[in-house]
């Protein structure tokens, strides 16, 4: 089978499509021909080396990824062949707290991800996909989509009426404000784009803020309402933005910590949290019961999560650069052709 590793070291000049063995299914397992991949934030940072310098290479990269089983090893149950399933983010993950063992289980490191033909994962490690998703769509769900449903739904409790502040338009923050519609909330986004802030609209935002304009956007928020400020923050730009968070955020509201785009160290005032009652909450992606809550949330909604462009296998270093421009509204999705 072909794939796509990082080889001898890191870095987008170290990326190269290979030949491997075709995989076999043991006991428990299954074989999959992968049809689509799609990258995050987090595979670009695997590949320069900046998300963990000792992880052994050569490595396979990407966590989202959706496949067609080929083949079941012996004492299947969960899955059949010709079954369409995404594969999880933290395969051993199924349903609880966060351990170790669970959070060290993820695709595209330290375990081998989706840019490759053929995966082999254990029958615990995969989700059915809802039908009505293409390829591409179904295979930005594992991480980034996750990652947004966890923030809002399950973390978040979101309840129609409340009011969510974005950050950003990529895979993560789109996957959010299309939940955050699905649920009858209300969404203000903030991109460095007015381009990007009028797709976002069209897609039901109800203000938007460019960030580059208006840097002390939280004021601006608080503004927009009425004072209050918002009841959910989805935080994904880290060191820069935090502050701006913690100001645009309402008295006991809700801050998921979930990206550091721009920097991993923050100085805030502790008692803008405390005072203000402000929750918190730190995310990490998500196990593998929450992945089936949301993808019968997206079959009953038929929502679609937004691709922003395809590219093909050997294309993968060109899809990773296109992703470091930051040009990408939603997600840059890979199809895998299968044989
Ligand atoms: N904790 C977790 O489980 C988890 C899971 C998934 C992702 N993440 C993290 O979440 C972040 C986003 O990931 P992603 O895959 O969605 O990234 P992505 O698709 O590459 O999107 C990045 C977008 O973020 C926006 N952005 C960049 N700097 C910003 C800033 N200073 N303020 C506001 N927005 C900014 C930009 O939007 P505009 O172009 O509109 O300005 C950019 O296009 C990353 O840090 C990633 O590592 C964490």
């Amino acid at each position: 089978m072909r794939a796509v590793e990082i080889r001898d070291a890191f870095g987008l000049d170290h990326l190269a499509v290979v030949e491997r063995p075709d995989p076999v299914a043991g006991p428990g397992e299954v074989l999959l021909a992968m049809r689509a991949a799609a990258l995050n934030y987090r595979d670009l940072l695997m590949v320069r080396g900046l998300y963990n310098r000792r992880q052994p290479l050569p490595l396979i990269p990407c966590s989202d990824g959706v496949g067609e089983v080929l083949a079941t090893g012996h004492g299947v149950t969960r899955v059949a062949v010709g079954d369409r399933v995404c594969v999880t983010f933290a395969q051993r993950w199924i349903a609880g707290r966060p351990t170790k063992d669970r959070i060290r289980s993820t695709l595209g490191g330290p375990l081998d991800g989706t840019l490759a033909e053929r995966m082999v994962l254990s029958e615990d490690g995969v989700v059915a996909v809802p039908e009505h998703l293409s390829d591409e769509e179904a295979a930005t769900l594992p991480c980034a989509a996750l990652t947004a449903w966890n923030a809002l739904v399950t973390e978040g409790h979101l309840a129609p009426g409340e009011i969510v502040l974005i950050q950003g338009t990529g895979g993560v923050s789109l996957f959010a404000l299309q939940l955050a519609v699905l649920a009858g909330a209300r969404a203000i986004v903030i991109s460095s784009s007015d381009e990007k802030l009028e797709r976002a609209r069209a897609l039901g935002a109800e203000a938007g803020i460019n960030y580059r304009e208006t840097p002390e956007w939280g004021a601006r928020v608080k503004e927009l309402t009425g004072g209050v400020g918002v009841d959910h923050v989805l935080e994904v730009g880290g060191a820069e933005t935090l502050k701006q968070s913690l100001q645009a955020v309402r008295l006991g509201g809700t801050v998921s910590l979930i990206g550091n785009l721009s920097g991993t160290t923050a100085e805030v005032a502790l008692t803008s949290i405390f005072m203000q009652r402000v929750r918190l909450q730190g995310i990490l992606v998500g196990d593998r019961e929450s992945f089936e809550a949301m993808n019968r949330a997206l079959a009953a909604a038929r929502l679609r999560p937004i691709v922003d462009r395809t590219f093909r296998l050997e294309e993968a270093r060109t899809a990773f650069e296109y992703l470091a421009e930051g040009k990408a509204f939603g997600k840059v999705a890979i199809a895998i052709a299968t044989v």
